[in-house]
């Protein structure tokens, strides 16, 4: 069933030059659709708006300080089983545990600063693509 997933390339590697360019890359070889792309910086109420799910977990203020850093490149990608396909082409949320290939063992340093976000079920897509491109 084709599907549209939220995909996010984080601040810290948006910074990086070069990281954007290669994500992307890698997203287009792996069959996913680019529905809509842009570049935004989050505010604080966006972000924890974004995060919502988290917002009693420990890492919640430091997850939402590194979204709000600096510019993400947020997308809606589509592809058949879009959300678990752009899930496992990030790999492991700790990219110390990432699988070689993945965007996370690429390009991410620790679970911090992991490169890449990805919507985790169909409901959370449709959420968070609302909130970015009310789509
Ligand atoms: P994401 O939502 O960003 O795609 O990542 P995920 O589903 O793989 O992981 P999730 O549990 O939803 O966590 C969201 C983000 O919070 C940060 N995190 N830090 N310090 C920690 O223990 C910790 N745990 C999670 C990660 O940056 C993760 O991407
Ligand atoms: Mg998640």
């Amino acid at each position: 069933m084709i599907e549209k997933t939220c995909a996010i390339i984080k601040p810290h590697a948006v910074q990086e030059r070069g990281t954007t360019g290669a994500i992307i890359e890698l997203i287009e070889r792996n069959g996913f659709e680019i529905i809509a792309l842009k570049k935004v910086h989050f505010t604080e109420k966006e972000a924890q708006d974004f995060y919502e799910i988290h917002k009693e977990r420990p890492f919640f203020g430091e997850l939402v300080d590194n979204m709000i850093a600096g510019p993400a490149v947020v997308m809606a990608l589509s592809k058949d089983n879009a959300i678990q396909e752009w899930r496992d082409l990030m790999g492991a949320t700790n990219p110390e545990k990432a699988a070689v290939g993945t965007m996370r063992k690429m390009f991410g340093k620790n679970i911090s600063y992991n490169a890449t976000h990805g919507s985790d079920a169909p409901e959370t897509a449709r959420r968070e693509l609302k909130q970015l491109f009310q789509l």
